[in-house]
């Protein structure tokens, strides 16, 4: 199994089934997992207060995440009448149709292995702790629930019209690596984001990346970097206004879009909504 760019996958393809999902097999983490779960829980949980979007951190106060490797099946009994979403464990990255499958029927596909203790600051591949903690919190919101099932639904139709790489840009760049406007300041509800040590803090307190609002055809057309913190951030007002920029139909948008040189990750234009550092407090133009 390789992925999107063609290097050898870290997970173990040999037992799924044909929807790519496997039995979690909790038992057989071991005890040094089990703690290396509960170091990576401890050092998140000292920074979400401050950084996290409200919605992640209500759901997160109410889950029991900080034992040690969850049981996908106790979530679920949780996650269904929350939201109707379940978690499905899988080997690691799934093909893009079966990813979108699953979350266009409402199943959010989990990686069942952890990094090893000298990834503990970086992992080139998602695994549990990352879909886990990252993930899981926001399928207890309910709008946040269906923009992913939208999401899902919304893939299908890109990977007909070989629009997947604009599509995926959105992912990237809300469930990812998303910011959102608070009173106190910009709180983050991205998964990259809330499992990772360093991003954290970055994307609201460093005065190095761009911070944009939230504007889905300039995000579609912006690239975006996997090997380093992000070079910008897109901010939104709230998951209703996410929701409400994504419903209509993007076939109209992907035309538009098609053949226009993307931006780099980097760029600003004068278009944009620049946001100043951390504070929520939007200046007139970017210059
Ligand atoms: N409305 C989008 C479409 O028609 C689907 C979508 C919804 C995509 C939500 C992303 C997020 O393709
Ligand atoms: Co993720």
């Amino acid at each position: 199994m390789t992925g999107e760019t063609g290097h050898e996958l870290r997970g173990d393809y040999s037992r799924m089934r044909p929807d790519y999902t496997v039995d979690q097999d909790w038992e057989g983490y071991s005890p040094a997992q089990h703690e290396l779960w509960r170091r990576l829980y401890r050092r998140q949980m000292a920074l979400v207060p401050r950084y996290a979007s409200d919605e992640f951190c209500d759901t997160l106060a109410t889950l029991n995440f900080g034992e040690g490797i969850p049981r996908f099946d106790a979530i679920n009994r949780m996650l269904r009448p929350a939201s109707n979403w379940q978690l499905v464990a899988v080997p690691g990255l799934v093909p893009d149709l079966v990813f979108f499958d699953h979350l266009a029927n409402r199943r959010f596909p989990v990686t069942v292995w952890l990094r090893e203790p000298g990834e503990f600051d970086y992992i080139v591949e998602p695994d549990v702790f990352h879909d886990f903690f990252g993930h899981v919190p926001m399928l207890f919101n309910p709008v946040f629930a269906d923009y992913m099932q939208a999401y899902g639904r919304g893939g299908i139709k890109a990977h007909a019209l070989g629009a997947i790489e604009m599509l995926a840009r959105l992912y990237w760049y809300t469930v990812e690596f998303g910011l959102i406007e608070t009173p106190r300041g910009l709180r983050t509800y991205g998964a990259g984001i809330l499992s990772s040590g360093g991003e954290i803090g970055y994307c609201v307190e460093s005065p190095e990346p761009n911070r944009i609002g939230f504007d889905l055809l300039r995000i579609m057309r912006t690239q975006y970097k996997i090997d380093t913190f992000q070079e910008t951030y897109f901010v939104i007002r709230d998951f209703e206004q996410l929701f409400e920029a994504t419903a209509p139909d993007f076939t109209r948008y992907y035309e538009q879009l098609r053949g226009k040189e993307p931006y780099p990750a980097a760029a600003v234009l004068a278009t944009d909504k620049v946001y100043n550092r951390g504070s929520g407090v939007r200046t007139s133009s970017s210059a």
